[in-house]
């Protein structure tokens, strides 16, 4: 399956992502979490993506859609990929429009995971993710590791994301209303939107989505 996970920052879409890709035996490609490796790896393309993302902007698109279809051309996605984070504008979404048709494939469907401002805010607020491994993602009180600032998974240790002080979730969320909100308009005169509640527990939001993606195949 070919899947665009969109949602605001904070709902949700790297937890989700993890438990899909797995149950759908596809790769998860996040673009959060591929500009955030190039910047603990010092590599000229993390030093160009910094400042944007401790800003909450985008990256921009040029640098944004070369680093994706890179991604995206490696073996293990050319049959699927669940995308999370990307597209983020409506030029990414016909970039990949028009990725996707050079290959002569479609997306299947564009989950939409919906969650209130106040409850995106506290997720954001609460949130750990582990240096080794950043699909390993915990919550201070709704998703607690079981020793304090340690990965249950790895033993890494957990760190707060430097773009989660409230100022930049604020520029997030903002962004993400003026400029990827309209996506799913893009998406949605393609009939490709499924649209679901994140609220809930993580496993309830897995179930649901793996409903609504079976629904839509
Ligand atoms: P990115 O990494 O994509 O961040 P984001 O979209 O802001 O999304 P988040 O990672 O903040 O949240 P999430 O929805 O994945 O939530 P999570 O699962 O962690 O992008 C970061 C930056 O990179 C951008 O600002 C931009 O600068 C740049 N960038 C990336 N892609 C780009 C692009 N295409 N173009 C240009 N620039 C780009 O969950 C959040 C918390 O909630 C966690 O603590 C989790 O444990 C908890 N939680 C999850 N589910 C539940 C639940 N059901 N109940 C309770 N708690 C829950
Ligand atoms: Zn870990």
């Amino acid at each position: 399956m070919r899947i665009v996970l969109v949602g605001p920052p904070g709902a949700g879409k790297g937890t989700q992502a993890a438990f899909l890709a797995k149950n759908l035996s596809i790769p998860h490609i996040s673009t959060g979490d591929l500009f955030r490796a190039n910047i603990s790896q010092g590599t000229d393309l993390g030093k160009q993506a910094r400042a944007f993302m401790d800003a909450g902007r985008l990256v921009p698109d040029e640098v944004t859609i070369a680093m994706a279809k890179d991604r995206m051309a490696q073996s293990d996605a050319e049959n699927g990929f669940l995308l999370d984070g990307f597209p983020r504008n409506v030029g990414q979404a016909v970039a990949l429009d028009e990725m996707l048709l050079g290959e002569g494939v479609k997306l299947d469907a564009v989950l939409d995971l919906e969650v209130p401002e106040d409850e995106v805010v506290k997720r954001i607020a609460g949130r750990r993710i582990c240096r080794n491994d950043s699909s390993h993602v915990f919550h201070v009180t709704y998703n607690a590791p079981k020793t304090e600032g340690v990965c249950d998974v790895c033993g890494g240790e957990l760190y707060q994301r430097d773009d989660d002080t409230e100022e930049t979730v604020r520029t997030r969320l903002e962004v993400y209303h003026t400029q990827t909100e309209p996506i799913i308009d893009h998406y949605r005169s393609q009939g490709l939107v499924v649209t679901i509640s994140a609220l809930g527990k993580v496993t309830e939001v897995t179930d649901r989505a793996m409903e609504a993606l079976k629904k839509s195949d």
